[in-house]
């Protein structure tokens, strides 16, 4: 294949969490995957420490690279040899840092006779850095002409509205529109990736039922069981809504709730259409909201933090919000927003809840029949992590049998004693990726490949402050319900909604 270039790619905060955790191992699987495709590669780790000791946290953060299950080990080792021949760290701090940089790049596609396609800078550090680091790309680390540059930011976006505009025009300062691909790790979500081509494949089955008429409601859902334990100075400072609805949890909403485009696959039209339904959600105020805060969590802050014996928080540590849209398609109908720490189970999914326009008066014997129009009928993307640890599109058997939504789904098999939501697996159309990927090993090569649509831009970014920032501040001074965290929950956090307005279904234990 003709070589369309080298690329570059620059990991900035190369030995941190996120990098160790996820991003080389994404950076690996993207060089697997796309070398010998037309790219050639070389991978940069940088951070502020001195090369000897960067060196030596960088190779650390690289020792547990891990190839695809079917690999052979031979093989395996091959690779990872010429990967790590490829990865080198170098301390970046300064402006002269940032223009050796782009001289050795330079020289190295002139050396190697090739064409430079572009370079991307991975900012995996905290926000607070952003501004110092774009202006040093800017100035001094731009690729020549005829190559482009990227920029993948992390969030946090911004606090609220205000915080995130700030941001977004000192980043605008630096960067053109296109050049910025901010990450929202669940849009690499196996399951999460799929909405989109899903209600493309099954348009005609879809057509009559996506709408007010036939869906009764909609949940989105992401629970975990792990505390803020160990983060509570990040957490202290965004608490559940900012940290996962604003951003996972209403990426989801969008793909769910948007009109789908004739075109799928054009990102212009995708990142519209998401925007058009970011714009019609109605308002949120407190109403909208229920809000939990585990009872360990204020003595963790106290304790991480240093606060004073009877420092109470007031961070919520669960949320569940209650969203309308204010358009024909989907008036009236609830979309519920869920997500907590230290809950009773971990789980991700987003599940649509099909009205039966029935009355259902037969014994659940009857309704195991698959012609009864009483079993409740349901389409789950199933993000993984609970009783079915991957991830999963489940339709319901008396709703259509739908087509397979990508190539590389395959159907799940029957798991007989396994319930889902109430039903046993047989009672679904189920499918699964044939071979798992982490988010970031999904992202990372629509970068590459300029899939805008998988990122979140600046319009869309402000479009969901609008209607988070209200709610953060309405509830700012609200004293969260206490919930004894773990197992122990049971329904405590079971909350039910009339007349618009959310509220717990049991009393404060
Ligand atoms: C992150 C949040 O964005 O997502 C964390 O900051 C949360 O608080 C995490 O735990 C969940 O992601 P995943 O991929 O583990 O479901």
């Amino acid at each position: 294949q003709a070589l369309q270039g080298h690329v570059s790619i620059i990991l900035l905060g190369a030995t941190g969490d996120l990098a160790k955790k996820y991003l080389w191992q994404g950076l690996f699987q993207l060089y697997l995957d796309e070398a010998g495709k037309g790219y050639s590669f070389s991978f940069h780790g940088a951070a502020l420490t001195p090369p000897q000791q960067g060196q030596e946290l960088m190779a650390k953060a690289l020792e547990s690279l891990s190839c695809p299950k079917d690999m052979a080990p031979g093989h395996c080792g091959k690779l990872k040899e010429q990967f790590l021949q490829l990865s080198q760290y170098r301390q970046l701090k300064t402006d002269e840092h940032y223009q050796t940089l782009s001289k050795d790049i330079e020289a190295q596609v002139q050396r190697e006779g090739l064409r430079e396609a572009g370079r991307i800078f991975y900012f995996s550090v905290p926000p607070f850095a952003y501004a110092d680091i774009a202006r040093s790309i800017n100035s001094s680390c731009r690729p020549g002409p005829g190559a482009w540059l990227r920029v993948v930011l992390e969030k946090p976006f911004g606090h609220d509205h205000r915080s995130a505009q700030q941001l977004a025009t000192e980043l605008g300062s630096f960067f053109q529109e296109e050049e910025m691909y901010r990450v929202d790790h669940y849009l690499g979500k196996q399951a999460v990736a799929q909405i989109l081509p899903f209600r493309d494949q099954n348009r005609k089955a879809l057509d009559g039922l996506w709408n007010r008429h036939h869906v009764e409601r909609v949940e989105i859902i992401m629970k975990e069981t792990v505390d803020a334990g160990g983060r509570t100075s990040f957490y202290e400072e965004y608490g559940v809504i900012r940290d996962v609805l604003q951003n996972h949890l209403t990426e989801i909403l969008t793909l769910v709730a948007m009109e789908l485009p004739h075109n799928t696959s054009s990102s212009a039209a995708v990142l519209e259409h998401k925007l058009q339904a970011l714009r019609v959600i109605q308002g949120l105020q407190k109403g909208n909201a229920v809000l939990g805060q585990y009872r360990a969590y204020s003595g963790q802050v106290r304790q991480e933090l240093q606060k004073p014996e009877g420092f109470l928080s007031l961070t919520p540590t669960f949320a569940g919000v209650l969203v309308h849209m204010d358009n024909l398609r989907w008036e009236g109908v609830p979309f519920i927003l869920m997500s907590g720490k230290a809950l009773d189970e971990r789980v991700g999914y987003v599940r649509i809840l099909f009205k039966n326009q029935a009355y259902c008066v037969q014994s659940e014997s009857h309704w195991a029949s698959e012609q009864s129009r009483c079993l409740p009928r349901q389409i789950i993307f199933y993000i993984g992590h609970g009783e079915l640890d991957h991830p999963a599109i489940l339709v319901s058997r008396n709703l259509f049998r739908p087509s397979l939504p990508a190539q590389g789904w395959k159907e799940v098999e029957d798991q007989p004693g396994l319930r889902l939501f109430g039903r046993p697996l047989s009672d679904f159309y189920a499918y699964s990726p044939v071979r798992e990927r982490d988010a970031y090993s999904i992202l990372l090569p629509r970068i590459l490949h300029c899939q805008k649509e998988s990122f979140i831009t600046t319009e869309n970014l402000l479009a969901s402050w609008v209607f988070w920032t209200p709610l953060l501040d309405s509830v700012a001074h609200e004293v969260p319900r206490l919930y004894p965290g773990g197992t122990e929950n049971g329904h405590l956090l079971d909350f039910e909604f009339n007349g618009g307005h959310l509220s717990f279904s049991q009393e404060q234990p």
